[in-house]
């Protein structure tokens, strides 16, 4: 898919504020820092569409952005980083779990993942929360570029191993770098093909 526009819509911490339109929505949620931002503004190749930071914590606010005048990309505030709590649940913001209990436009979720670490109990219960709440999601690896490849199939098939515990089946993946342009066209592509689908049902 080309990006021919990409705009920055609104900000907002109140789901029921967000754009009233039913254009296809797709979001993007994770741990703090992860590189949601940054995923961003690497797919729309836009240098600062999204805001970055080093610092976790930079989103804080739910963020529309049109692309291609016909759907929408969200960037979400990353969830977990203030404190380690015993539940989860706990840590995430409340507008972050009612936008997706109630943004009946979200075509689907992309939960990112850094692929450096092991498979952490907070995006695996956000992932649990999903599949529980009926929410489509898919897994973008992030920072690709700070691993080797082999290290990459590690990290990745100990992820799978993981998933397998709980779920039937392995949710669709992506093997993503912002700062090598890595996995763009694939999560385009599939951003696409998902437009397309909505269009003929
Ligand atoms: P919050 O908004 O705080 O939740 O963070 P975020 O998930 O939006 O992360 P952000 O995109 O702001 O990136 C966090 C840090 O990771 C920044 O310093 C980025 O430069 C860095 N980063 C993001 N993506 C990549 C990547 O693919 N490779 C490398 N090496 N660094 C990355
Ligand atoms: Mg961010």
């Amino acid at each position: 898919m080309k990006i021919k526009s990409a705009e920055f819509i609104m900000s907002n911490s109140d789901v029921a504020k967000c754009p009233k339109s039913m254009l296809p929505e797709y979001a993007f949620i994770g741990r703090s820092n992860v590189g949601k931002s940054s995923l961003i503004n690497m797919l729309t190749s836009r240098k600062s569409l999204a805001k970055t930071s080093g610092r976790p914590g930079k989103t804080q606010l739910i963020n529309h952005f049109l692309i291609n005048k016909n759907w929408h990309l969200v960037d979400l505030p990353g969830y977990g980083y203030a404190r380690v709590s015993k539940s989860a649940k706990k840590v995430f913001q409340k507008f972050i779990t009612q936008y997706f209990a109630l943004r009946e436009q979200l075509v689907t979720a992309f939960v990112l993942v850094d692929i450096r670490h092991n498979p952490q109990p907070i995006d695996l219960e956000f992932m649990q929360w999903l599949g529980e709440n009926g929410i489509p999601f898919s897994i973008i690896f992030t920072k690709a570029d700070k691993l080797k490849p082999k290290a990459i199939d590690n990290h990745v098939e100990a992820y799978k191993a993981i998933l397998l515990e709980t779920w039937e089946e392995i949710p669709n993946y992506f093997i993503t770098s912002s700062s090598k342009d890595m996995g763009k066209e694939d999560v385009l592509g599939y951003i696409d093909s998902l437009n397309l689908n909505m269009k003929t049902d």
